[in-house]
């Protein structure tokens, strides 16, 4: 792919990996990703902003090719997939600056070995002129590393975001075409990489409001062109209320607590409660943990094995406390051959998050009438709560 204009001078370059299907060792991409740079040529000089992954280095390169002089490579975020190919870059330009935050010059020092001569910092606030370009850096920390950083093209009023309001979608499409499907996207990584620092991520949306932003060019998916619906939706995701919505990571080895679970959704929805269901032994953990942005209340279902949950609820539950989303209730179901200690090992993995746990409901074999009407009472507490809180 060549590099392609996206305003006056302006260009986007980098790669698209239409075959990735995990980030982090970790993450689903069921839709890939790009790795987005851009090349904002000025008047007197010449800036690149980012990198690609180091595995697609050879994409970028040859879209440098008949550059002549790049003056300035602008390194928002430190984590390879942006950074790992500024040292190519910088082995054939090897005059050009690269423009950090004096937090990232220490990490791309560790992580890439590049010199310290070859780094200038900026602070908050200060901009750089290319000419008749002018860049202005507005520090971004914990979005999602500590040295992130911003950049706004004040001419032509496009802010480069980096992982800010990005989303993994391999596409040759530039700008956002389906509004739906990005929003999808968006929605699933934020809810993977920026949910945890929700207040820190609130903050930086505030910083933002004062700039005149036309267009939010992101370093993964497609470019925002018409940028105010994604900050909205950051906005929401981020200090709106949790909604009228009960989340239920669970997993059945013969059936108990499978019939628990079903129960218990029925009768959630009997009181007016939304549901979603994820089965562990095959949900894509992106979508759990997407459903996590909206809900109020977690119930994790699962079996005692060998003494306790079953690891793939455990897994759940860690990835939730990891997550910390805005959820207020949280409780367990399931069931026990002859004893255990499910619901404490449960308990004591969540310390990030700040709910009030509802009582358990946890029964031996086959649930009995007993345990299914300890079910609807739990349907009708979680409902209760809900209503109580306004939750829509
Ligand atoms: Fe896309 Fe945090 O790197």
């Amino acid at each position: 792919m060549q590099k392609r204009q996206i305003a006056d001078k302006v260009y986007w370059l980098g790669a698209i990996d239409w075959e990735r299907r995990l980030f982090d060792s970790l993450i689903p991409l069921p839709d890939g990703t790009t790795y987005n740079a851009y090349l904002i040529e000025g008047s007197e000089k010449t800036a690149l902003l980012d990198s690609v992954d180091p595995p697609m280095a050879d994409d970028l390169m040859a879209q440098l090719d008949g550059i002549k002089k790049i003056d300035f490579i602008v390194s928002h975020h430190a984590e390879q997939d942006h950074s790992g190919t500024i040292p190519g870059v910088l082995k054939r330009f090897p005059d050009a600056q690269v423009v950090v935050t004096e937090k990232a010059a220490g990490m791309l020092g560790d992580l890439l070995k590049i010199p310290k001569e070859s780094m200038v910092s900026v602070k908050d606030g200060e901009t750089l002129s290319l000419g008749d370009k002018t860049l202005q850096f507005n520090h971004t920390p914990w979005v999602h590393w500590p040295e992130t950083m911003v950049t706004y093209l004040n001419e032509d009023r496009i802010l480069f975001s980096c992982d800010f309001f990005g989303s993994h979608i391999a596409t040759a499409d530039l700008f956002v075409t389906d509004q739906g499907r990005v929003y999808e996207a968006a929605k699933r990584y934020f809810a993977e990489i920026m949910m945890p620092f929700r207040s820190m991520i609130e903050k930086n949306i505030e910083k933002l409001a004062g700039y005149d932003i036309q267009m939010i060019a992101p370093s993964h998916g497609q470019i925002h062109d018409r940028p105010s619906w994604i900050m909205e939706a950051y906005r929401d995701w981020v200090t709106g209320t949790p909604k009228n919505l009960v989340v239920i990571p669970y997993v059945s080895m013969h059936g108990s607590t499978r019939e628990m679970v079903n129960h218990l959704a029925a009768a959630l929805v009997e009181n007016g409660v939304r549901v979603e269901l994820f089965p562990l032994p095959v949900t894509d953990i992106g979508k759990l943990a997407m459903a996590l942005v909206d809900a109020a209340t977690i119930v994790v279902g699962t079996p005692t094995v060998l003494a306790g949950p079953h690891p793939l609820a455990a897994y759940a539950t860690f990835l939730a406390n990891a997550l910390k989303p805005r959820v207020k209730f949280l409780s367990i179901v399931g069931s026990y051959g002859w004893g255990g200690k499910t619901v404490e090992t449960l308990a004591g993995m969540i310390p990030n998050l700040k709910v009030e746990v509802i009582e358990p409901v946890l029964c031996k074999g086959l649930p009995s009438k007993t345990d299914l009407g300890s079910l609807d009472g739990m349907a009708g507490a979680i409902a209760e709560k809900h209503r109580e809180n306004g939750y829509q």
